[in-house]
């Protein structure tokens, strides 16, 4: 008998197709009612599900008695309740590398998009507002040669950090949970604590995994860190920051900006955010491009099909982390 796989997102047809050939696949469609009911029903008799973008913990997983594993369609695993997987014996799987530089792209361009203000900008040209030149008062800041900071130097953000000292001329600086010199000694940056690096950077760029040590990382506090002209990136978690705080700092104009990628809730349908044009807003598209989706999605299949034919997936997310 065919084994049972749960899509619970929707995945590139070809995959979707080379799954259909050799599983027995379900895919849950939010359009056709309640997503975490389909999912319960869904799972009773399934192996393996595969997807991203939606949380899964007990209460959507508890009818399942013969899951193996869940192939997540992203590098973070902040989705699925560790512990509950652990207790289960449900493996998770997940897609690094493979969206390592572009979502270091995307990182920049959100720090050169507030730097040179330039979505700010845009706006301005729509509204039918460029009669002369711009004012000084409207001026974007360098970035190159200017300090940048990483807070997070894990694959992600060393690939932001090369970008900044290779093609920028960047100071790099960075905070992580240690020092790393085989990543850091290269791009001779200077390891800081998170106090020091908020007071002294240019810009910070924050790249790490959500975990209970990262949430509210960033608060009022440490936003009152920043200096008037610092602009603050955020590529990892929405949850990374304290976005009320945030939004406070930004509407006061306590540093100079921000460009936003995540945010705590998602999707971001509405927020006090948008009123002001002092921040870049994207809508999570870090790994958003067709070849590294493409990537991430023949990466996530290969791991599922891996798991389910009894050999191990390429990447398998350590749940005691
Ligand atoms: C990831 O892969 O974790 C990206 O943030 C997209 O969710």
């Amino acid at each position: 008998m065919k084994k049972k796989v749960v899509m619970f997102s929707k995945i590139f047809p070809e995959f979707e197709e080379k799954l259909r050939a050799e599983f027995e696949v379900v895919g849950i469609d939010p359009k056709q009612g309640s997503r975490t009911q389909q999912l319960q029903e869904a799972v009773v008799d399934a192996h393996g599900l595969i997807g991203a973008g939606v949380y899964l913990g007990e209460k959507q997983l508890a009818t399942g008695k013969h899951l193996e594993i869940i192939s997540s369609v992203s590098v973070g695993y902040d989705n699925y309740d560790l512990a509950y997987l652990a207790q289960q014996g449900i493996k998770l799987a997940h897609t690094p590398h493979v969206l390592t530089e572009t979502t270091a792209d995307m990182a920049f361009s959100l720090l050169m998009a507030a730097a040179r203000r330039v979505t700010e900008l845009d706006a301005w040209i729509r509204a039918g507002q460029w009669q002369r030149s711009i004012k000084p008062s409207q001026f974007g800041q360098d970035v190159y040669g200017k300090t940048l900071g990483i807070v997070g130097l894990g694959h992600i953000g060393a690939a932001i950090a090369r970008r900044g000292y290779h093609g920028f001329n960047m100071s790099i600086k960075y905070h992580s949970r240690q020092p790393k010199p085989e990543i850091a000694n290269a791009l001779v940056a200077e390891y800081m604590s998170l106090p020091t690096l908020l007071q002294t950077c240019d810009y910070v760029v924050l790249s790490v995994a959500l975990s209970d040590a990262t949430t509210g990382m960033i608060g009022e506090e440490e936003l009152a860190m920043l200096q008037p002209h610092a602009i603050l990136v955020n590529i990892a978690r929405g949850a990374v920051i304290d976005e009320t705080a945030l939004y406070d700092a930004l509407k006061n104009q306590q540093f100079a900006g921000a460009g936003l990628d995540v945010f705590v809730k998602e999707p971001l349908a509405t927020s006090p955010l948008f009123t002001l044009d002092n921040v870049v807003l994207a809508p999570h598209i870090g790994s958003a491009t067709l070849d590294t989706r493409y990537a991430m999605h023949a990466l996530a299949y290969q791991n599922l099909v891996n798991q389910l034919n009894g050999q191990t997936a390429r990447y398998l997310v350590d749940l005691a982390s």
